[in-house]
């Protein structure tokens, strides 16, 4: 199989569904409710909101240029901009971080997995919420369990890296894509249909400036991050299947309204829920899990609703785990063409396929890796890869930068160009700093 002949994507949505489908994930539908539940709502919103328009948009085209113009995925983007070696720390950074998201990533997932089909069997039928809060540690105590649900995403992500990123990745979000966003109306459309919905959208609606803390600002950047997957080479790795005269920017806004809108609906699904039935928006990392069936239940369809639930959850987990395993198994061909022993696509993805199932067994084994990975990837890794893309756009090669803002209007051309080498080169290495900072307790 030759590895060149079909890395590019086929079509502008495609690309679009795709990368779109890599920020949209667990992030969006499983943490941001959680975290925006524990920081007051309103005031997250409206600083995650600014978050993604300060610094989400410039590095997020930042990445795809990066890939669109290199043509190479993380392994060799670097190298090839700059031409010389000065800046292969970046590739491997992202080639571990992701290693260290797919470990925690996966786990989760499987969690996902593993009350879908709960949900299908209707095994949580019928639960109090106290016995659902019981039955979300024994899953976690299962070690078996955890592993076996672990690897069922890790095989259907490695079966469709498979194929040709075309035939695998871009056939798939084009329909995965659309199937959760209608999922996700259709739920919200149920939820806001329930008396009492209205004061869990006042919550998430109403900006209250006494929950406006420094603690929800660097809340809100670390998940900008996360949700928006930069920082780790995905997006550098997909701009550079990037077709032909794709533009960066419309692309980079419709990825960043595609992101948004579905961490909104999640909001719109969870918060009225959770108010209507009395339970605590501040449930944490559980909220999902626990707190969810609880009110499936009370639901005039909660085989349904709980079923289309964790179908979406699994659908977006999914579409973000192939963009996480694309970046390694890219960087496997790209690093070993031209050597000795090159590795093709399906070597590349059985090799990652072994090593991630490896970080997941250990994850399960030993909860501080668990723990300690999210963690360090959220709020250290990707982080840092983003300063390092910041500077090397902004400082280093900044003709990129000028070359890619090309708005049709004079001013806006200029006025754009320097508003984005502004904030490449002064707001994002700051606002990383802080986060990196708030991140090891320091702040
Ligand atoms: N953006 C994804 C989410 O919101 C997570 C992710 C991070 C995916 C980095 C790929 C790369 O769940």
């Amino acid at each position: 199989m030759s590895d060149r002949k079909n890395t590019t994507f086929s079509s502008k949505v495609g690309l679009i569904m795709a990368a779109a489908g890599s920020a949209v994930g667990l992030g969006n539908i499983w943490k941001f409710p959680y975290i925006a539940g524990e920081n007051g709502g309103g005031a997250f919103l409206v600083v995650y909101l600014l978050c993604v328009l300060l610094f989400g948009m410039p590095l997020l085209m930042t990445e795809f240029m990066i890939g669109k113009r290199s043509g190479k995925s993380a392994y060799g983007a670097f190298h090839a901009l700059s031409g010389n070696n000065r800046w292969q720390w970046l590739s491997w950074l992202c080639m571990l971080t992701a290693f260290v998201i797919m470990g925690f990533y996966f786990v989760v997932t499987g969690w996902c997995f593993n009350y879908l089909v709960e949900a299908v069997t209707n095994a949580l039928g019928g639960l109090s919420a106290q016995e659902l809060n019981a039955h979300f540690d024994t899953i976690q105590s299962s070690n078996i369990r955890m592993i076996g649900f672990g690897i069922l995403p890790v095989l259907l992500t490695a079966g469709v890296l498979w194929f040709d990123v075309n035939t695998g990745i871009e056939r798939l979000s084009k329909v995965l894509m659309p199937l959760l966003l209608i999922l996700m109306l259709l739920m919200a459309g149920v939820v806001l249909m329930m008396d009492g919905s209205s004061a869990g959208m006042r919550f998430f609606f109403r900006f209250d400036f006494a929950q406006f803390t420094p603690r929800v600002v660097m809340e809100a950047m670390g998940q900008c991050f996360f949700s928006l997957s930069i920082g780790m080479g995905a997006l550098i790795t997909y701009g550079a299947y990037m077709p032909k005269g794709q533009n960066v920017i419309a692309t980079s806004v419709q990825v960043i309204v595609l992101d948004t809108i579905v961490a909104l609906l999640a909001g719109v699904i969870i918060f009225p829920a959770v108010f209507a039935f009395g339970f605590d928006p501040a449930e944490g990392p559980e909220l999902v899990f626990v707190v969810l069936p609880a009110i499936f239940e009370k639901m005039t369809l909660p085989w349904l609703s709980s079923v289309l639930f964790f179908a979406l959850l699994c659908i977006a987990a999914i579409t973000s785990t192939i963009s996480l395993m694309e970046v390694v198994v890219a960087f496997i061909c790209e690093a070993t063409a031209g050597k000795k022993h090159p590795l093709n696509r399906r070597q590349a993805v059985l090799i990652t396929s072994v090593l991630v199932i490896a970080l997941l067994v250990t994850c399960v084994f030993v909860p501080e890796v668990f723990n300690y990975s999210d963690l360090v990837s959220a709020c250290v890794m990707m982080p840092l890869g983003a300063l390092g893309m910041a500077v090397f756009v902004g400082w280093r090669l900044h003709k990129i930068g000028k070359k890619s803002v090309q708005p049709n209007e004079k001013w806006i051309k200029r006025w754009a160009r320097m508003f984005y080498l502004f904030v490449l080169r002064f707001i994002v290495p700051l606002a990383i700093l802080l986060i990196v900072l708030n991140g090891l307790g320091v702040l």
